[in-house]
């Protein structure tokens, strides 16, 4: 059977991480979320008072602090299964999704030590297996091989919207303003850095969802690679 690797970008909020499970399990791959990932450095990064020091060096980065950016990442043992982000030994699935790290972790993504280490990371995941992955650069950077490429968007009011009733059912308290603002401004972040900024690959199809339910956006994928093949 021929392996079939599936690249799932877009903004935030876009529905890529929903939609990325369930084409995965229709077409029997491994579902791979590339965003946890930086999560959970940018949790490391919290945790060890990196944030700190990079704020009080006005977040230019001196040998010392690239130093110890580069020591973290060596020494840092990161896991990954389908649910599931083991850290350090720790089962951090849950605290990588926090606000504090949500709002960390465009920073942590535009250091290019940590892209490059994670990116790495990500090919050795992928080689050999059918996977989804769904991030902001796997089309352009992780995975510019492969034939299936999907880029979803949807207007900021309607992932702001969506990110908000997640929330909600989730019992968190939740702002709409608020979240639509972090949305926008982690968007800008990830869209204007200079190493693997947030674009779609030229050769990737574009899937507007606003308006549309899960079930069309995973229909449309598994169809348009149905059709590639
Ligand atoms: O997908 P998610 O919203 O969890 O991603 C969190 C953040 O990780 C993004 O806002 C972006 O800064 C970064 N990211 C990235 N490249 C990827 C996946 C995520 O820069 N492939």
């Amino acid at each position: 059977k021929r392996r079939i690797q599936i690249a799932l970008d877009g903004p935030a909020g876009s529905g890529k991480s929903t939609v990325a499970r369930r084409v995965a399990k229709a077409l029997g791959c491994d579902y791979i979320d590339t965003g946890a990932m930086y999560r959970a450095i940018a949790l490391k990064f919290i945790e060890t008072g990196l944030f700190q020091k990079l704020d009080a060096a006005a977040s230019s980065l001196t040998p010392a602090l690239e130093a110890e950016i580069d020591h973290l990442l060596d020494t840092s043992q990161l896991e990954l299964f389908t649910e599931k982000v083991i850290l350090d030994g720790r089962d951090v699935s849950e605290a990588i999704r926090t606000q504090e790290v949500t709002r960390r972790v465009s920073q942590v993504a535009a250091m290019s030590p940590v892209r490059r280490h994670l990116v790495k990371m990500q090919r050795g995941q992928a080689q050999g297996r059918s996977v989804v992955m769904d991030g902001r650069d796997i089309g352009t950077v992780v995975l510019p091989e492969t034939p299936y490429k999907f880029f979803l968007t949807a207007s900021l009011e309607e992932r702001a919207r969506r990110r908000f009733l997640e929330f909600e059912a989730k019992g968190f308290e939740a702002d709409f303003e608020t979240i639509l603002k972090d949305i926008e401004h982690r968007d800008k972040v990830d869209s204007s850095r200079e190493d693997s900024p947030l674009v779609m690959a030229a050769d990737a199809v574009r899937i507007d969802t606003t308006g549309k339910t899960i079930d069309q956006v995973v229909t449309a994928i598994c169809e348009a690679v149905e059709a590639l093949k």
